[in-house]
């Protein structure tokens, strides 16, 4: 029986937000790769490493001793002792066992969050350009988004002035993403500190989404997590994916007061319960063998970045600033906006694709007009052959 044409189908819920812009530019790449059009892509947020063999090593034994079965829905003990462990040992944390749920990827860890924090019409601070899901996944759960602009001549870091401007009585969470994706931005140490004091002071939560802390290029590396004496109001958001590159494997996990982290794990045990059980093995053996291959892979960024930046430069018109983390840049296009049909970023990335087989995601999906992001987690060649289809095609525009 179809539904009474009066009554709608979809909830206002599903309703308030959009398809991921990235997850939409992968699928059109696809289908163009799969005609055997050669692109040189620069869409897509994952390394193009391959995961490390001990990883993949310690899944596949996994399954072997038939370590498959449902567990824990926060995960093995094991698991998150390895996350908690980790995480004491490079930035001083000290999170127990109980303050930490292992999530099927970073995703999840930051839509549970939100969800069993903010209630209708509750504010979340967030700052602009921000990483295409936070804006959706705070409307879905019905909160207000503000958004928190940051200079481009200032590369677009976040400041603990900025944010305290934005700060109503109404503001129940402020999300950070350092390094951010899309800009490569990193909020200094010392303005890190100064709004996770001033959160704690105001009772407000910060959602720190440190997906990409291990690709800090900037030297030492900090986490909200570091400030134990805030970490009533702290819920620090981690991910596998990047660091390890694990992206397809969906490990991710948060660290917070036992009050969220319970919440989350009730949330979780009423929709994907734990994360697959061979996973959890993959990421023990991830988190607790050697570090080498992070910072191998930290290395390479930087090389491909400074590539990539270098090559920029021969285009004339387009600028950049220099992402100080993470494997995106963020380029200025406003040179070329109002030239043929290019009137919008998304015009000039549905052209580079079309017309000079480039993959690039246009800046309205991260809230600014001006950018394309890139993402620089290819090779080399990939880098030379896109700069070079980008450099002939604006000339021409
Ligand atoms: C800022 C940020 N947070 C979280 C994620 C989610 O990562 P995952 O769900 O793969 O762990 C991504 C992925 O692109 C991201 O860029």
């Amino acid at each position: 029986m179809s539904p009474e044409p009066s009554k709608k189908i979809l909830s206002d819920r599903i309703n308030r937000i959009e398809v991921s812009a990235t997850m939409a530019i992968t699928a059109e790449a696809l289908k163009m790769k799969a005609q055997g059009i050669d692109l040189a892509d620069f869409g897509a947020g994952e390394p193009h490493f391959a995961t490390p063999q001990h990883i993949k090593d310690a899944a596949i034994t996994a399954i072997e001793k038939n370590f498959t079965r449902y567990t824990a829905v926060a995960g093995v003990p094991e698991v998150r002792k390895a996350i908690v462990d980790r995480h004491a040992a490079d930035f001083g944390s000290n999170y127990t066992v109980e303050e930490c749920v292992f999530t099927t990827g970073g995703k999840l860890a930051l839509f549970n969050a939100i969800q069993v924090l903010v209630d209708h019409g509750d504010e979340v601070i967030l700052p602009v350009p921000y990483w295409v899901s936070f804006k959706d996944i705070i409307q879905y759960a019905g909160g207000k988004v503000v958004y928190v602009q940051s200079s481009e001549n200032e590369n677009f870091r976040i400041t603990a002035k900025m944010i305290e401007a934005a700060i109503t009585n109404k503001t129940k969470a402020i999300i950070l993403n350092t390094p951010s994706n899309p800009s490569g931005a990193v909020v200094s140490p010392e303005d890190l500190e100064a709004i996770l004091r001033l959160a704690h002071s105001r009772g407000i939560y910060v959602l720190l989404d440190e997906c990409y802390v291990y690709l800090t290029f900037t030297g030492k590396v900090v986490s909200g997590g570091s400030f134990t004496d805030c970490k009533e109001h702290i819920v620090v958001l981690g991910s596998l994916s990047k660091t390890y590159a694990m992206t397809g494997w969906r490990a991710g996990f948060a660290l917070g007061p036992k009050t969220i982290i319970s919440a989350m794990s009730k949330l979780q045990s009423q929709s994907t319960s734990n994360t697959a059980s061979m996973v959890q093995q993959a990421s023990i053996a991830a988190l607790t063998a050697s570090q080498d291959c992070v910072a191998t892979m930290r290395a390479d960024y930087i090389t491909l970045r400074d590539r990539i930046l270098e090559g920029f430069k021969t285009i004339p018109g387009l600028t950049c600033t220099v992402p100080e983390g993470a494997f995106y840049v963020y380029p200025n296009i406003k040179a070329f906006l109002g030239r043929g049909e290019v009137k919008t970023a998304s015009d000039l990335a549905a052209k580079l694709l079309s017309e000079a087989h480039v993959v690039v995601v246009p800046g309205e999906a991260f809230g600014t007009d001006e950018h394309i992001r890139l993402s620089y987690a290819v090779s080399a060649d990939v880098i030379d052959k896109g700069v070079q289809r980008i450099r002939e095609y604006l000339s021409k525009l």
